[in-house]
């Protein structure tokens, strides 16, 4: 199957009837050096850094509970939000809010979250790090189309080689998702997943966290209240209209896909934390407990502290992707790729007060080399947070457990686009079929970055070409980023639900176009 065919299941999936011409990569964009995105700019001038204060998300309360369960409520709508000052930017959002609500939850019950479609386009959202069953995962073409509209007919999709997509995984307006809570404490999020249309439905708001904790991280010292916070960084450009601007191929989105010059990836030049440019933070001089996400379609950042405090470590990291660590591991800066999570703890009474701490991306160039400030107060504060030496249980996997190998390869073909082991993503053709409770070693490898996710189940790094595993890759793990040509290995074991689940890049530009593939677990 080549792109033209994968684009072309994308947009008959939407049921918009004839195709339009896909975009299909030229020669020149074929044969130029693998980046990692480009830059789109605003056509707008941008704000000055450092005036508006950070926001927080709104914590999403239940609509009831019961002994075991929590029930909520998200409607997907288009808002206007004033997203840079001044300026209205129109949105898709989960409750009319970017990011969209917190949902927080205990580890132990469950959530459970009806999604009611009211936005203009179908949609499909994926718990990301959360540990799913296979009917409430968000498979991509498990479309939930807005309210109103009419269900494609029964068995539209038969005939297409491998689908299995049949009638009854579309619906109509609201869909019901069910997540155990079977998992650890640990900083999740949620965010539009639809097959060829990700990066457009995040790039324009779709995406929101979900905390999950339990009474081990409870137990522990650790920083809470106001002083635990969730970060979600990502980049976005706007038009002289305010709206935001994206390189879709086409406009309408009735074809996936974005234009040739951006087939590596979207970048912004206004970097935004929590829905917010380069906002500032008033900071006590205390421990805080940032919860880091990089929320972006493309764009990778090294975060460092400036000026740093003296004796440097300033970023003591105590949980990744999939909770807390075992201990504590401390940075200078962090790189994190699209989807990771860093869970950090710094302790700002190692400033004088009144200093400005900026953080800045170290990959950036010019605006995007700067993503906030915290502003540290004079006032003196109790403060009873630390961060002790143990954190949490956390298990390491035996790699002489593992009862199969896999070979994963990620990589620009010139006739297909992005590929996984060389072929453009087919909904229903599974590269893996793992047994459930089994361990597997799983191999990536790329050509240029990739950060590579896995669903269902958390991962641990054991090793980066055939070397130790890098300073950023402790603990539980669900997204990697693969360096130019570099193989990253790790262990993986599938637990609790048998299914189709999905592993593909997390550069949503290269997961719109086709680096994508299932895996089954029997
Ligand atoms: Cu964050 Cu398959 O996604
Ligand atoms: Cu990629």
């Amino acid at each position: 199957m080549n792109r033209r065919r994968f684009l072309g299941i994308g947009a008959s999936v939407l049921g918009t009837g004839a195709l339009a011409a896909v975009a299909v990569p030229s020669a020149a964009y074929l044969f130029s050096e693998g980046r990692p995105g480009r830059l789109l700019s605003s056509d707008l001038d941008l704000p000055a850094a450092f005036q508006v204060p950070l926001p927080v998300p709104p914590v999403l309360q239940p609509v009831r509970t019961d002994g075991t369960n929590d029930y909520y409520e998200i409607t997907q709508q288009v808002a206007k939000l004033e997203i840079l000052p001044g300026v209205r930017t129109e949105a898709w959002t989960y409750g009319g809010t970017y990011p969209g609500p917190t949902v927080v939850t205990r580890s132990g019950r469950a959530a459970v979250i009806k999604h009611r479609n009211q936005l203009p386009v179908p949609s499909v959202v994926h718990l990301h790090g959360g540990h799913t069953p296979a009917d409430s995962d968000g498979y991509p073409i498990d479309l939930l189309l807005p309210v109103g509209s009419t269900a494609p007919a029964a068995g539209s999709m038969d005939g297409m080689p491998g689908m299995r997509h049949t009638a009854g995984h579309d619906l109509v307006g609201e869909r019901t998702h069910t997540y155990p809570g079977k998992q650890r404490a640990a900083t999740l999020w949620y965010h539009d997943h639809r097959m060829g249309f990700t990066g457009p439905g995040v790039w324009r708001g779709l995406s929101g966290f979900h905390l999950v904790h339990d009474d081990e991280e409870g137990a522990l010292p650790l920083p809470r209240g106001e002083r635990d916070l969730p970060l979600m960084l990502a980049d976005r450009a706007f038009a002289a209209d305010g709206s935001f601007r994206y390189p879709s191929t086409d406009a309408s989105l009735a074809v996936p896909g974005v234009t040739d010059d951006y087939m590596d990836g979207v970048l912004g030049d206004v970097i935004l934390v929590n829905g917010a440019p380069w906002p500032r933070l008033d900071v006590d001089r205390a421990h805080y407990r940032l919860r880091l996400l990089n929320g972006s379609n493309a764009r990778l950042y090294r975060l460092e502290l400036d000026p740093q405090p003296s004796g440097g470590d300033a970023l003591v990291q105590i949980g990744s992707d999939g909770g807390l660590l075992a201990a504590p591991v401390t940075h200078d800066a962090i790189e994190i790729a699209p989807a990771e999570r860093f869970d950090v703890v710094i302790d700002f009474s190692r400033y004088q007060p009144g200093t400005r701490v900026r953080l800045l991306n170290r990959f950036g160039s010019g605006r995007t080399a700067e993503v906030m400030r915290f502003d540290v107060s004079s006032r003196a504060v109790n403060d009873d947070a630390k961060v002790p030496d143990k954190l949490a249980a956390v298990e390491q996997l035996d790699a002489s457990a593992a009862v199969a190998t896999r070979d994963f390869k990620f990589r620009r073909s010139r006739s297909d686009g992005w590929t996984i082991n060389g072929d453009p993503y087919q909904p229903g053709r599974s590269l893996a079929t793992p047994a459930l409770g089994s361990i597997e070693r799983w191999r990536f490898s790329s050509d240029v970055h990739h950060p590579v996710h896995v669903h269902l189940d958390h991962f641990q790094v054991i090793g980066r070409n055939g070397k130790d595993p890098g300073p950023w890759d402790a603990g539980w793990k669900d997204t990697v980023d693969l360096r130019p040509a570099e193989a990253v290995e790790v262990l993986v074991r599938f637990t609790d639900y048998a299914g189709t689940y999905m592993m593909h890049c997390h550069n949503l530009e290269h997961e719109d176009m086709a680096m994508m593939a299932d895996f089954t677990v029997g």
